[in-house]
């Protein structure tokens, strides 16, 4: 009898995924040996501080601190990068490529910043570079993308991509409470990090949109080049706002192509949804996808989007793959040059400028209590063609001040952008308006 091939696995990081993904395999790996006929091997992992109490018992030989030799290391057949960062995660990621590794990675910054060289790397030197837990945690979204939708072009993907943001929202909206007492209970339930900034301003979606847009368009949008928002300043009363007009309020990745004129649109920003569409009902920590492909139509994706299990979920999925590919075609490693790459290839493809990203929107202004305040508004609206679709108005502290809520009917992000750049200079606007999205989204 033959003796099984044995795949040796190294773990960059044993932080709440590393962890994870170490309980798990060590869990389920005599299925897998059986199911793939090789021998899994957890041959080293490296952490930061070698004395910090773990979760999992890993055997002191095993453990280093020296990352960059797990990566390079000879006796290393796939590497999970772990750590997060951009700095030695970059070069772990890089320097295991370089040797012809598998890198298995769920670090959506470092693939936002240093995508294009990654997969360079993994091209030139015969490696694999394997992502699925870097977007949508559990869910398993890149498979979906690239292999189970590889017949679609994607003229529409959106959805709700950080569970940070969903629960703040949902608890916002069910409990009428300011978004600083969530923040607060969010961080102390461990759904939010000391350092919420991230998250909450939108640039944690920004780099899984990005990496979404690159595997659906196959070309890099990176977040200073989208319209970024985030969800720090929406109050109890947006909500009830949002309810009164029939609608909730999700933060969403909204990525858009057109095949007629090849341009693409890729923003994060806090969006009105119709209470009754599916993804505005998905609450708490969940993250849901919706994916319009031109032949298969609207498929939609919901389950856990980060946490050590769900994660780990993804990494094994990917480290399954990984195996597979060293299993079966050892040539790989040969071939890879000839491989298609990650992405499907660019097709002529460019950002679509301001005034080609329609919609509608949300205005909140607080606005000095006194007559012809909303003629200004309405004229400083007029100049830029945008128009008044409807009005609520509501007394709000401080006393002689207004709130004044507007939706408008179709305009685009430079009217509407010129538009508040007007209005924030009027006198009788007494604070910095708010703009929400809506999202006109049949499914
Ligand atoms: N947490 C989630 O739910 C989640 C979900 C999806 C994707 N991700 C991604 O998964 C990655 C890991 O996240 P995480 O939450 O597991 O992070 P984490 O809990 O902070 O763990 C990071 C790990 O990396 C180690 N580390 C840090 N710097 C190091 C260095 N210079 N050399 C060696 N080891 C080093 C740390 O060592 P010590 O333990 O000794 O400090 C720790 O074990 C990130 O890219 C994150 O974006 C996380």
């Amino acid at each position: 009898m033959n003796t099984p091939m044995v795949i040796r696995i190294g773990i960059c990081g044993l932080g709440t995924v590393g962890q994870g993904v170490w309980k798990h395999l060590s869990r389920i790996r005599p299925e897998l040996e059986a199911r793939l006929g090789v021998k899994l091997e957890l041959t080293r992992a490296s952490v930061r501080d070698r004395r910090k109490k773990r979760s999992v018992t890993i055997p002191a030989g095993k453990l280093t601190t020296d990352s960059l030799a797990v990566a390079t290391d000879p006796n290393i057949d796939i590497v999970c990068e772990l750590i997060g960062g951009t700095t030695v995660a970059r070069d772990v990621t890089l320097g295991a490529l370089a040797c012809g590794k598998v890198v298995v990675s769920a670090n959506k910054a470092l693939i936002c910043k240093h995508g294009a060289e990654i997969f360079e790397t993994a091209r030139r030197h015969g490696g694999h570079f394997l992502f699925e837990a870097s977007v949508a945690g559990g869910i398993p979204l890149i498979k979906a993308l690239r292999e189970g939708l590889v017949a679609n072009r994607f003229p529409l993907i959106y959805g709700i991509l950080n569970g940070t943001c969903n629960y703040i929202l949902t608890q916002m909206e069910e409990q009428d409470a300011p978004y600083s007492a969530i923040l607060g209970e969010a961080k102390q339930l461990g759904y939010a990090e000391a350092d919420e900034s991230l998250d909450v301003l939108g640039w944690d979606t920004a780099h899984k949109a990005s990496v979404l847009t690159f595997l659906a368009h196959g070309t890099w949008v990176k977040p200073e080049q989208m319209i970024v928002e985030g969800i720090d300043r929406i109050t109890p009363g947006d909500f009830k706002n949002a309810s009164a007009l029939g609608y909730g309020i999700k933060l969403l990745a909204v990525i858009t192509r057109d095949f007629t004129t090849g341009e693409l649109s890729v923003r994060v920003h806090p969006t009105l949804l119709p209470e009754s569409h599916v993804v505005a009902k998905v609450s708490g920590v969940f993250n849901a996808v919706s994916v319009q492909g031109d032949v298969a139509g609207t498929t939609l994706y919901i389950g856990r989007g980060a946490g050590q299990d769900a994660t780990a979920s993804a990494v094994i999925s990917d480290l399954v793959d990984a195996v597979s590919l060293l299993k079966n075609d050892r040539r790989a490693f040969i071939t890879a040059r000839k491989r298609p790459g990650p992405a499907r290839p660019a097709l002529a493809c460019r950002l679509a400028p301001p005034e080609h990203i329609r919609g509608r929107y949300y205005l909140r202004l607080t606005v000095s209590d006194e007559p012809g305040v909303l003629a200004k508004i309405a004229t400083a609206l007029a100049a830029q063609h945008v128009s008044i679709a409807s009005v609520i108005q509501s007394a709000q502290e401080p006393a002689g001040a207004a709130s004044l809520v507007l939706t408008t009917h179709q305009s685009d992000e430079r009217a509407i952008g010129t538009t508040l750049r007007r209005l924030s200079r009027l006198s009788c606007v007494l604070e910095k308006p708010l703009l929400l999205r809506i999202g006109d989204f049949s499914e």
